[in-house]
């Protein structure tokens, strides 16, 4: 998705922008811009492709001596992507860049075209620009402009901005979309991610709706956007490092945060685990709220819905507390009949998908529980869900989300099993021996990952194929699912996933010589009935991996080739077959020549409905 970032201080604004912008690819992106004061006139240079591509239009018209500007990563929406439909837009007057969407564009569009504006893009953020222009011309005040401009926008917003008047000024406004002030020295910074100021600064405000920011080289002063009252901000400190933005020798983000896993997994639940025992005292959630929860909603997008869908078999098998796992797009249209003792539980990596963010509002509205599965503190479901618990494996870069998966899922082992001692389902002995496995699978996961040259052979024998379906039961269904966006996204090769049962209800006609099956087969209690259907689709000429456990036997023809799994109880069986499957479809994608980290069309995090 788009991203902004913006610098005002003594030193080389083009410099950080082009460094803080190329921190800002791995969201997603198709044309990039950015906008400086030259010598107290804007001067914007803009271009649709990367930022290499910018690099290229500075060398051509370089831009001198600028120490304040603002950068844009443009993910279309309103209009292809193209150099006039790239960010900044403006004119002489004020240049602007925008992460959001404003529903009411076409309205304020016509307003400024009977005004005498003219537009040269598709986009929405020109109307923002031409409108901002409007009241700068009225108004003569940049404050005064802004906030005319706000009182005018519905939708959803983060905004960087130059005005001419103003030359050693940047402001800054949002709503519903992240920004956020970094604090430097004899600098200050905007993002809409911290990623791209770990260079400069940990230290930052975070910008709410309302406020106005105003932003010089040696301050920042944040003011309420009607009556222009001083607001005093909380700072924040980012405890990332630079070097988890960066590849620290992995050819990809993806490959690297996949062999984070098993340090992410135990920093995740060591600080969860005391002396056998489970505590969400951390995350200021007790055993009374927790224990009062009669029903969970667990709502989230993608990948981490998927972690959902595992969750749920845990905690009804462990807990006994009914799940419903909703994709958050369906969620908030869905009019869900709450009652007493329902909990929403939102999962999101980043904290900010825009669909996540609308099921836990309709959830406070409703006055139900909420409680927020996170990876990135500070977010805006991190801050307004009543409770969070926190994944604490440092950032996840690569679009296609491994690292955040397992974290997600290592809490929801966590809260299955607290709740069944909640609940008096496992006693003390049970629940120890519980954790003491779940604890070894942080070294069962690096056993896996050392196994990686088994992906990368299949990888080799499977490139040339155009679509796969992945098959499971239980467990092996989630995971199925999982490994299957995880094939599409980053190898482009159409992948279905099934439940194993399921296939012979329509989907196996589909089934033939051409067709290349992965069967999951991790769960000792089922393999038997899910090899019948391995042997079924085999039966159909189909190509068969069969992803099995090591204790069990089964016959060669059922099966192409074969991958092992060590064998554990079939809870955990998820946190080892993962890998494999992340594995594979990476290899895959760097065989076939793909962009692992940034594949087509996806962004990193989806701010917009
Ligand atoms: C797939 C992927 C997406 C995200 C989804 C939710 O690899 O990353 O499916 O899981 O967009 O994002 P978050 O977790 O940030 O809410």
């Amino acid at each position: 998705m788009c991203g902004i970032v913006g610098y005002v201080g003594s030193n080389d604004a083009v410099d950080f922008l082009i460094a803080g912008l190329s921190k800002l690819e791995y969201r997603g992106y198709d044309s990039v811009g950015l906008s400086v004061f030259d010598h107290e006139t804007i001067l914007t240079r803009k271009t649709k492709g990367r930022v290499d591509d910018l690099r290229k239009v500075l060398t051509s018209r370089p831009l001198h001596s600028a120490t304040l500007g603002i950068g844009h990563t443009r993910w279309a929406t309103h209009g292809e992507p193209s150099d006039l439909n790239s960010h900044p837009h403006g004119n002489f007057r004020v240049s602007i860049v925008h992460n959001g969407i404003i529903e009411n564009y076409r309205q304020i569009k016509e307003r400024m075209i009977r005004k005498g504006y003219s537009f040269s893009s598709e986009t929405d953020t020109e109307t923002i620009a031409k409108c901002l222009d409007y009241y700068m011309v009225q108004k003569g005040e940049p404050l005064k402009a802004i906030s005319k401009v706000i009182e005018k926008l519905e939708g959803s917003y983060a905004l960087g901005i130059l005005i001419k008047d103003t030359p050693d000024t940047l402001y800054a406004i949002r709503k519903d979309s992240p920004l956020l002030i970094g604090l430097g020295d004899h600098e200050n910074y905007i993002a809409s991610d911290m990623t791209a100021l770990l260079k400069y600064t940990k230290r930052y405000y975070l910008l709410e709706e309302g406020e106005i920011a105003i932003i010089t080289k040696d301050s920042v002063r944040i003011v309420d956007c009607e009556d222009f009252l001083e607001i005093t901000k909380e700072e924040h400190y980012a405890d990332w490092d630079e070097e988890s933005a960066e590849k620290g020798g992995y050819p990809h983000f993806m490959l690297k945060e996949i062999h984070e896993q098993p340090d992410a997994f135990r920093r995740t639940i060591t600080p969860r685990i005391i002396r056998n025992t489970i505590s969400f005292e951390r995350d200021n959630l007790d055993d009374r709220t927790l224990a009062s929860i009669r029903k969970f909603y667990i709502v989230a997008c993608g990948t981490a819905m998927h972690a959902g869908m595992i969750g749920k078999s845990l905690i009804e098998r462990y807990a006994r507390t009914p799940c419903d796992v909703v994709i958050a797009s369906e969620f908030r249209y869905q009019d869900p009949i709450f009652q007493d003792g329902d909990c929403v539980l939102i999962i999101s990596q980043s904290g900010e998908t825009a669909d996540s963010l609308a099921a836990l509002r309709l959830a406070k509205q409703a006055g139900v529980m909420t409680l927020a599965i996170v990876n990135v503190v500070g977010s805006s479901i991190a801050r307004e869900a009543d409770f969070v618990i926190q994944t604490i494996g440092g950032l996840e870069i690569a679009v296609a989300s491994t690292k955040a998966y397992y974290m997600q899922l290592s809490i929801l082992y966590l809260l299955a099993f607290k709740l069944a001692a909640l609940h008096d389902l496992l006693s003390s002995q049970e629940l120890a021996d519980l954790l003491h496995d779940f604890q070894h699978m942080e070294d069962v996961a690096r056993d896996m990952l050392n196994q990686s040259g088994n992906d990368q052979y299949l990888a080799s024998l499977y490139q040339g194929v155009k679509s796969m379906f992945f098959i499971g039961r239980g467990l092996d269904y989630g995971l199925a699912l999982e490994s299957s966006l995880k094939m599409k996204e980053i190898s482009y090769i159409h992948c279905e996933a099934y439940p194993a049962g399921e296939l012979k209800h329509g989907t196996i006609s589909l089934i033939t010589e051409d067709s290349m099956v992965i069967a999951l087969a991790s769960s000792k209690a089922i393999v038997e009935k899910t090899i019948s259907n391995i042997k079924e689709v085999k039966a159909r000429k189909a190509t068969v991996l069969l992803v099995v456990r090591d204790d069990v036997e089964v016959a060669e023809d059922a099966y192409n080739q074969k991958l092992t799994l060590p064998s554990y109880p079939d809870v955990f069986m998820p946190l080892i077959e993962i890998i494999p499957m992340q594995l594979l479809a990476y290899y895959m994608a760097v065989l076939k020549g793909n962009d692992v980290d940034k594949p087509r069309n996806l962004a990193k995090s989806v701010t917009v409905e």
